[in-house]
């Protein structure tokens, strides 16, 4: 019934209920009044990030909440915003566009339209469009990424690798890892993913979810939302759910499950959902960090050389994010891969 154009397709005809494939179980709705939120998400002003109260705050924050806004980045806010105008650019186009990027017809899978996480693996879907745009080369960006959006991710990828090495490294001096060699760097960083999301506005939004309660499987997750809100964060004291305000400018970061692995659970990957909307269209662009996927990961050498018992077992990367996307979204499970 949606023609290929995704639940914007099924959004735009203006339909009066949810269709029932996006109904989802009672115990993955989020119910808005169940239970009070306790805290709320650091910000941090990266302008002196070097500073050791700074510094302090930030690993505080990977390791208590696993979530944190940054504002005063190095990221021009024009960046920001051409990507999110990109993004509605890029779902703007036709059906038949976008679909020759969907996994019938995309001539790679570095390249991937579609909707909710993992349609063939899921009992009930979740109210999202996205397109993946995996990084490998400018070149390769050139020939396979779609030109509306293509420079403008390209520019927010180059432009966030100055606060994401911030980050790392601060990061890594919390664990004692003092210094950040060749292939420590690509341990963290060394590919990259970036992903335009589109959440249209929906009919019944209290059945059913934008994205379902997950961890990230990335070392970090740099996100751009825009002013709608709507994602929630599993709160560090129990079962709330707390929401990340937008704030004009800034970008959320959270810690993935193979930075949690590699810091040997002292960084958390905390569980994290979106909300659908049933009166707004909202969009956000993350950028997942992760290591190569032919790289093993496990507790860095570092710690487990001070004696430090290790939590996890080394596993290869590739198979780690295989094990993700095999299985609808289930909270924090897909870490017990490497356990
Ligand atoms: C996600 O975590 O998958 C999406 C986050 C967001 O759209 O805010
Ligand atoms: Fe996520």
């Amino acid at each position: 019934i949606n023609q290929g154009n995704g639940v914007k397709g099924l959004s735009e005809l203006g339909l009066k209920a949810l269709p029932k494939q996006y109904i989802q179980p009672l115990e993955e709705r989020m119910c808005m009044t169940s239970i009070v939120p306790q805290g709320s998400i650091p910000i941090i002003d990266m302008s002196n990030w070097e500073d050791p109260n700074v510094a302090k705050s930030i690993c505080d924050a990977a390791s208590e909440w696993g979530f944190f806004q940054i504002v005063n980045h190095d990221v021009p806010v024009e960046v920001l915003e051409n990507v999110k105008d990109a993004t509605y650019n890029f779902f703007r186009l036709p059906a038949e566009v976008k679909n020759k990027y969907s996994k019938e017809h995309s001539s790679s899978n570095n390249v991937r339209f579609g909707t909710s996480f993992t349609p063939q693996a899921e009992k009930a879907l979740e109210w999202k469009d996205y397109l993946s745009l995996f990084y490998v080369s400018e070149e390769e960006a050139s020939a396979l990424w779609p030109s509306v959006c293509r420079q403008q991710v390209l520019d927010y990828m180059k432009k966030s690798e100055v606060v994401i090495k911030q980050l790392l490294q601060v990061l890594m001096k919390g664990l004692n890892v003092n210094e950040i060699d060749a292939a420590k760097e690509s341990l963290l960083m060394g590919s990259m993913r970036t992903n335009l999301n589109y959440y249209p506005k929906c009919p019944n939004p209290e059945l059913t979810v934008g994205v379902g309660r997950h961890s990230d499987v990335s070392t970090l997750t740099i996100l751009l939302q825009d002013e709608i809100g709507g994602l929630f964060v599993r709160g560090n004291k129990g079962d709330d759910w707390i929401h990340v305000p937008p704030i004009k400018g800034s970008l959320v970061i959270n810690v993935g499950d193979a930075l949690q692995i590699m810091s040997n659970g002292r960084y958390r990957s905390v569980e994290h959902r979106v909300v659908a909307n049933g009166s707004k269209n909202r969009i956000s662009v993350p950028i997942f960090v992760n290591p190569r996927p032919a790289d093993m990961i496990g507790p860095l050498p570092e710690l487990v050389a001070n004696g430090e018992k290790p939590i996890y077992k080394q596993v290869l990367y590739s198979d780690y994010v295989k094990h993700f996307f095999r299985k609808a979204h289930d909270g924090k499970k897909t870490v017990e891969f490497a356990e």
